[in-house]
């Protein structure tokens, strides 16, 4: 068998920073582990129009096709602000999810016991919060047609289309409720049935899906409640299942639960492959922060348990995800914080590859 594939697409701004911490954890568990794979490297985003004049060559998506996991970093920047909106960094990316039809695209939110205290929230109400929020990735607004902006009448209009199939609910909510199975068997559905027509065939395709998991128990919550909800009392969720637009937010209104938006990872999956395992891209939730890049303040860990994600659902490594894990967590109990993780002053922030040489040294601490 060939060693597993990876591509990596650093992008801009932080992501190329972040992802030289991972480079790191990948040699380590080459190594150390034993875990040898064949790793490619690709531009995206900005990056790639600079180089090609399109956010990503088609060269690019036909590799990331053909491997077993993609690791991205962030795309997008002020300087590709002002570009036509066909060539921004960020189609680049949504490129890659709906073409690799990644439709079901988990971002979990947890709070480090170390950094209870740190979150905007008070400790009791974060400490121990363990949620998976589960992001239909490759419809809605997103994508519907038509879209566009029009001339009408004297004036111009914005036209974006909420639009979701039967079919495309369907397997997003099954996604939910097999993690659901192998977690707290709870899923709180989220969309807005009382104003959008697309809410409500989400809610009954939803309640459809789980009558094939009569363990799970369904709830359904409209999902502005559901933002206040998660600042309220985060830990009633198990894992949150939603659309596109919907997930997008309330995913970055989690992380602030976990401490910093530097902290949450995300494993964006599709249909299995002819090895079973599935189509899978990799990422953390944050994007290129343009104000802190190029300063070595970046938070690496959201990429760190990015590629984590990647040795749990594309590699079958459970336990070598779970060392992984336990490294980050030991280098927070031990007080190494990124700039973005300091609660109190007087205390001096290590740099994104101190945080990075951290996580590997608590990893070697692990054999
Ligand atoms: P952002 O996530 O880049 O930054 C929001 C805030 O969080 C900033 O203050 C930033 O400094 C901070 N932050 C983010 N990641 C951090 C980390 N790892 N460590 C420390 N601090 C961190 O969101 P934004 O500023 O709204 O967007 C900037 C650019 O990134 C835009 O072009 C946007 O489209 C793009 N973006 C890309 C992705 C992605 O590639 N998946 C995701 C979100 C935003
Ligand atoms: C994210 C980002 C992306 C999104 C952008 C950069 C296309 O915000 O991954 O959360 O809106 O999905
Ligand atoms: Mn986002």
């Amino acid at each position: 068998m060939p060693n597993p594939s990876i591509l990596i697409l650093p992008g801009d701004g932080i992501g190329p920073e972040v992802m030289t911490e991972v480079r790191k954890i990948i040699t380590w568990f080459g190594d150390k582990r034993g875990l040898q794979f064949g790793v490619s490297e690709d531009l995206v985003g900005g990056a790639a129009y600079d180089k090609h004049g399109k956010p990503l060559a088609d060269e690019t998506m036909a590799k990331a096709q053909n491997v077993d996991a993609v690791l991205l970093g962030a795309v997008g920047g002020p300087a590709y602000d002002d570009l036509d909106f066909s060539v921004k960094p960020e189609r680049g990316l949504l490129r890659l999810r709906k073409e690799m039809d990644l439709y079901s695209n988990l971002r979990p939110a947890q709070c480090f016991d170390a950094l209870a205290d740190f979150s905007s929230l008070k400790k009791d109400i974060v400490a121990g919060l363990d949620i998976m929020i589960v992001r239909e990735l490759t419809s809605g607004v997103y994508f519907g047609e038509p879209r566009g902006i029009f001339e009408e009448g004297n004036e111009r209009v914005g036209i974006n289309t909420q639009r979701y199939t039967e079919s495309e609910i369907e397997r997003a909510a099954r996604s939910a409720f097999e993690l659901a199975m192998r977690r707290n068997k709870k899923v709180c559905s989220m969309e807005k049935a009382n104003v959008m027509e697309s809410g409500i065939l989400w809610r009954e395709v939803v309640t459809r899906v789980a009558a094939d998991y009569p363990e799970v128990e369904l709830s359904h919550m409209y999902a502005d409640n559901g933002a206040m909800q998660l600042v309220r009392a985060p830990k009633q969720f198990d894992v949150i299942l939603t659309d596109n637009l919907f997930g997008d937010i309330l995913s970055d209104c989690a992380a602030m639960l976990t401490g910093s938006l530097g902290m949450l990872p995300s494993a964006s999956l599709g249909a299995p492959m002819e090895n079973g395992r599935p189509k899978a891209l990799y990422e953390p939730v944050h994007g290129s922060a343009p104000d802190i890049a190029g300063q070595g303040k970046a938070n690496p860990i959201a990429c760190i348990l990015s590629f984590a994600m990647a040795l749990r659902y594309s590699f079958d490594q459970g336990a070598e995800a779970d060392r992984l894990e336990a490294a980050v967590e030991k280098v927070l109990a031990d007080g190494v914080r990124t700039a973005d993780l300091l609660a109190s002053e007087g205390v001096e922030p290590v740099s994104t590859s101190q945080m990075g040489d951290a996580v590997v040294a608590a990893l070697e601490a692990s054999l």
